[in-house]
């Protein structure tokens, strides 16, 4: 067997979750991700048959039955993975229609997995309909998108449109623009549909006074999503209470989209 701590996605997830901590996105146990592994890669590190435990999800998901994925555990601290991985992640395979994860390495202090876990696999379903290839989604708490559901109106193509204006780059990141979930109480397994459902038509949901969620076929894309529409709203942060004299045009936008081959979302350019 080849050493676990070498497999690409653990080397990968803990110089990510150690950079999100850096740009103080992870306060305390903020923060949680999850990765769809490759079961073939997976059974060269990992004897597959041997069950640490089982833990049980609270929820269905059939489509994900037998589905491995590396995830961060509840309540751990994203500054202190680099220093431990096997205590502050877990490798589990969901069994049981959804219903229980079998624990496959990982959570050595006897842990479970984020309290947002249902959130994460119902978002993967929801992703893997739209693009089979995606296989992270990230949950974080960047400090400017968090102010900006303060001052901003909560409108989906408003709050995209702001975004997009900030930064030559930011339509042509994430033309699909950004989905935004109300305030709503964490952890719990009837939330875990709603970021889900708004998965369904863009990698980018903001969560209201409390984070956001982003998804992509690796960390760097989903990072990069979240890293560049989290600069975005610092740009607007910063001009916000200031005249503006002049702003990234509509007609701007579709040069952007005819020179990058890209789409905005149908509806949201003028
Ligand atoms: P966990 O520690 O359970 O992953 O929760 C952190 C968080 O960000 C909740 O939204
Ligand atoms: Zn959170």
């Amino acid at each position: 067997m080849k050493d676990i701590l070498q497999m690409n996605e653990i080397v990968e997830l803990v110089r990510m979750v150690t950079n999100m901590y850096a740009h103080g996105w992870d306060e305390r146990n903020g923060g949680n991700v999850s990765v769809l592994l490759d079961e073939s890669e997976l059974g060269q590190y990992l004897d597959l048959s041997k069950v640490i435990r089982t833990i049980p999800t609270g929820f269905e998901a059939p489509e994900l039955e037998g589905k491995c994925f590396l995830v961060t555990g509840t309540g751990k601290y994203f500054k202190n993975v680099q220093y431990d991985p096997a205590k502050n992640l877990g490798i589990v395979r969901v069994a049981d229609k959804g219903r229980t994860a079998e624990l496959l390495w990982g959570l050595t202090d006897g842990g479970k997995f984020t309290s947002e876990f249902p959130a994460h696999m119902m978002s993967h379903i929801a992703r893997l309909k739209e693009d089979p290839k995606n296989r992270v989604i990230l949950h974080c708490h960047p400090n400017n998108l968090l102010a900006m559901t303060f001052v901003h109106s909560l409108d989906e193509k408003e709050f995209t449109r702001t975004l997009w204006q900030m930064c030559t780059e930011c339509v042509l990141v994430f033309p699909e623009g950004v989905n935004v979930l109300p305030w709503m109480v964490c952890g719990t397994n009837e939330i875990g549909m709603a970021p889900a459902e708004k998965m369904k038509t863009a990698r980018l949901v903001v969560w209201a006074q409390h984070g956001i969620y982003g998804a992509g076929r690796d960390m760097d894309e989903t990072f990069g999503l979240i890293e560049t529409a989290e600069k975005a709203a610092e740009v607007y942060l910063k001009i916000a209470h200031l005249p503006w004299k002049q702003t990234i045009t509509d007609e701007d936008m579709h040069q952007i989209e005819k020179r990058f081959n890209v789409k905005a979302r149908e509806g949201y350019l003028n």
